[in-house]
């Protein structure tokens, strides 16, 4: 039996990049679309040297139709990771309808393409943004998908609003092919690959705290700015929920196998499970870099909650997901791609 054909939208990513390893080791094709908008074609030659194994790259972009029409033709795909998404907060204030246009028209051509193909399986990169600012600081899946603070944390509730439907309608016209939907809610993915090849690559000034730190210890910039110091945490700086990026994509893994027998659409958080502060942060790259972090507290970034961290006993339960790697591992790694690499891809 030949392999299962997986394609893979915004494969170049950072994300994506990291699940085409995963899904190449595993044993499935790759099939990637990627518009190289926020991404280089060299990250995908990096995942060949890595694996020892050739994918397939279409450069297009994912409102195209005619593009997906050929993909659809050439391959017989059995399922979808949809990561092609626009995901920086500040650009999605200013860049509504861009944002809009790029994250939900996007998917919406994906999945009238897929549908018209009887492709029926996808899943689709989500974020713990979604649950706006609910009262409690651990998240479960249950609690309300309400509330979004910007455009980006929007895009991302109206598609999952939109694949929910989709099942739906299945019932209601009996298909035997019916939707199978996986919505993951990602928390904050940091770290790389273990050979050091592949990572993240901001455009210009980071805006995540991880990307900042990192050129800060690579000596690209001078300082670090921690927005607020006196929110209501162990050390007045926000906490977030840092997942390893290997972890994360092994999540996908899980729910590709989860497809297999089921049907519907489902939501599964993908987190650590505990939250470290900004300067618990900046005291593991110093320790494990060796290098001087220079930081100043600043105001509160607007938007930015306290702290944050997943419940994920549901994948855990469901999916047989759980993250193995710790924070010395997500920094270590992180450090390997940046020192190696301090200008990226380019
Ligand atoms: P990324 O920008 O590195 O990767 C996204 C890829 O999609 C890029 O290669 C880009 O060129 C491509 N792309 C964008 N729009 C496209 C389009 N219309 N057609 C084809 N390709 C397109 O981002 P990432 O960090 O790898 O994130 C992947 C997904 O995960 C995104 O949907 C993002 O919103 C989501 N997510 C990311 C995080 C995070 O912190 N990185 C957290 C939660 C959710
Ligand atoms: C983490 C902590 C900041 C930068 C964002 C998106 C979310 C998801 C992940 C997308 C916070 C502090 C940051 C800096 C700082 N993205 N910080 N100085 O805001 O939790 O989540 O990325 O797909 O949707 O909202 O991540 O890395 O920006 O911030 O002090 O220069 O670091 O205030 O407490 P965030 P982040």
């Amino acid at each position: 039996m030949s392999a299962e054909k997986i394609l893979v939208t915004g494969g170049a990513g950072y994300i994506g990049s990291h699940a085409c390893i995963e899904l190449l080791e595993a044993g499935y094709d790759v099939i990637v679309i990627d518009n190289l908008s926020n991404s280089k074609p060299e990250s995908l030659a990096r995942v060949e040297k890595i694996t020892g194994k050739s994918l397939c790259f279409v450069q297009a972009d994912i409102r195209d139709k005619q593009a997906l029409n050929d993909i659809f033709n050439q391959h017989e795909i059995y399922a979808v990771l949809h990561f092609a998404g626009l995901k920086a907060v500040g650009e999605s204030c200013a860049q509504p309808i861009r944002y809009y246009q790029n994250n939900v028209y996007g998917t919406l051509v994906l999945t009238e393409m897929m549908q018209q193909f009887g492709i029926k399986k996808i899943i689709f990169s989500s974020s713990a943004t979604v649950y706006g600012e609910p009262d409690s600081v651990k998240y479960t899946e249950d609690l309300p998908v309400f509330g979004a603070t910007n455009p980006y944390g929007k895009s991302k509730a109206m598609v999952e609003d939109i694949l929910k439907d989709l099942p739906i309608a299945d019932d209601l016209s009996n298909y035997s092919n019916p939707w199978n939907i996986i919505l993951l809610r990602y928390f904050n993915p940091i770290g790389a690959h273990k050979s050091g090849l592949i990572g993240e690559d901001p455009n210009g000034i980071p805006n995540n705290l991880v990307p900042y730190v990192s050129q800060v210890a690579v000596g690209k910039l001078d300082q670090l700015s921690v927005f607020g110091g006196d929110y209501p945490t162990i050390d007045g700086t926000g906490v977030r929920d840092y997942i390893h990026v290997v972890d994360l994509v092994k999540g996908h893994i899980q729910a590709l196998q989860a497809l297999n027998n089921s049907s519907g659409c489902r939501a599964y958080n993908l987190g650590a499970g505990k939250g470290y502060s900004v300067l618990e942060i900046v005291s593991a790259f110093e320790r494990i870099t060796g290098k001087t972090i220079k930081y100043k507290i600043v105001e509160r970034r607007a938007g930015d909650i306290a702290e944050n961290y997943a419940d994920s006993s549901l994948a855990l339960r469901e999916l047989n997901w759980q993250t193995e790697k710790n924070l010395d591992d997500m920094v270590t790694d992180t450090w390997r791609w940046q020192s190696a690499n301090p200008n990226g891809y380019k």
